[in-house]
């Protein structure tokens, strides 16, 4: 069956994911990591992102150095033409993969974040990848091959405060990747979830995270994550890049009751990021 076996190279990966891959969210970090190793493989790529200048500059450099086409597309993916312009832009090509890697995290007290900052993550992290599963799954699954991987985070797996919302839409990334790989695999296209601890990302280090003893070393680089990710495609449903990752997953879904948990994960976002929030009392 065409989307159980694993692409064994490059070429098979070219054939079964080209010959254009759309990365949403590719400016930097994580998303342009996903970026030059997919232009390393020869697609071409469309690039997503706001920043004009940082997507140009990638485009350019990977163009040159890979020998692909590509285009940049800068606009803000939570924003009301996003699906027009992308409908827009794609016309015509071929597009065999997916990445939907932008989000949006209002790290803090659920009710020091304001309403308009919960439904831009809402906008970002869940209208947008369903709207473009929605909008190249069809595509894919008329063409009979393809891949979709859907960027999302340990935070998931239990409730976490400071970034209640946040998790909770990344949750639905979850589980949606899970029901399209389930209802999809047999007709040749692969569904991934991603499940990512903390990246050593711009976005991350700008979220100001205080390191917190022994977890302070916990973050992988982007290249690890983008190969755990792309070696998982097309042989099951989600995949947490990194041993120790994978280990503390183990211990929070399966050894921890799932209370235990919350005020565990609650107790390192606290570490974390309670610096960033006014002065309260803890209790
Ligand atoms: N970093 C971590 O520790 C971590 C942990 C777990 C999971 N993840 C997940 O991994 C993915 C990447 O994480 P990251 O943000 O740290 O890394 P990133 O890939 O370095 O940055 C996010 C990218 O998305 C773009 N983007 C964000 N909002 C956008 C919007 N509204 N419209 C268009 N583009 C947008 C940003 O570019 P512009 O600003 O130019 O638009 C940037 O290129 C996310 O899905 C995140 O939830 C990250």
């Amino acid at each position: 069956m065409p989307g159980i076996s694993k692409p064994a190279s490059t070429k098979q990966f070219l054939q079964k994911y080209g010959p254009w891959a759309l990365v949403a969210g590719a400016s930097e970090g994580l998303g342009a990591t996903y970026a030059e190793e997919l232009a390393r493989r020869g697609l071409n790529l469309v690039l997503v992102a706001r920043r004009e200048a940082l997507l140009q500059a990638l485009a350019s450099r990977l163009a040159e150095k890979y020998s692909i086409q590509i285009r940049s597309l800068p606009l803000d993916l939570a924003g009301p033409e996003t699906f027009g312009r992308i409908i827009a832009e794609t016309k015509g090509l071929e597009i065999g993969l997916l990445v939907y890697n932008a989000a949006f995290s209002a790290v803090g007290l659920f009710l020091e974040r304001t309403l308009d900052e919960h439904l831009r993550e809402i906008d970002t992290n869940v209208r947008a990848p369903l709207g473009l599963v929605e909008l190249f799954g069809k595509r894919m699954l008329q063409a009979g091959r393809g891949g979709i991987i859907l960027m999302t985070s340990l935070s998931a797996f239990q409730g976490s405060a400071y970034i209640s919302t946040y998790s909770a839409t990344k949750a639905f990334n979850i589980v949606l990747a899970e029901g399209l790989w389930e209802e999809w695999r047999r007709d040749g296209v692969d569904v991934l979830a991603c499940i990512a601890g903390a990246i050593r990302t711009p976005n991350y280090l700008a979220s100001s995270p205080r390191q917190t003893g022994r977890f302070s070393d916990a973050t992988i680089q982007p290249e690890k994550v983008v190969a755990e990710a792309l070696s998982a495609l097309g042989r099951q449903p989600t995949v947490i890049p990194g041993a120790v990752n994978r280990l503390s997953s183990f211990v929070m879904r399966h050894l921890l009751s799932r209370r235990a948990a919350i005020r565990f994960m609650g107790f390192i976002l606290r570490g974390m990021y309670a610096h960033t929030e006014p002065d309260r009392k803890e209790n």
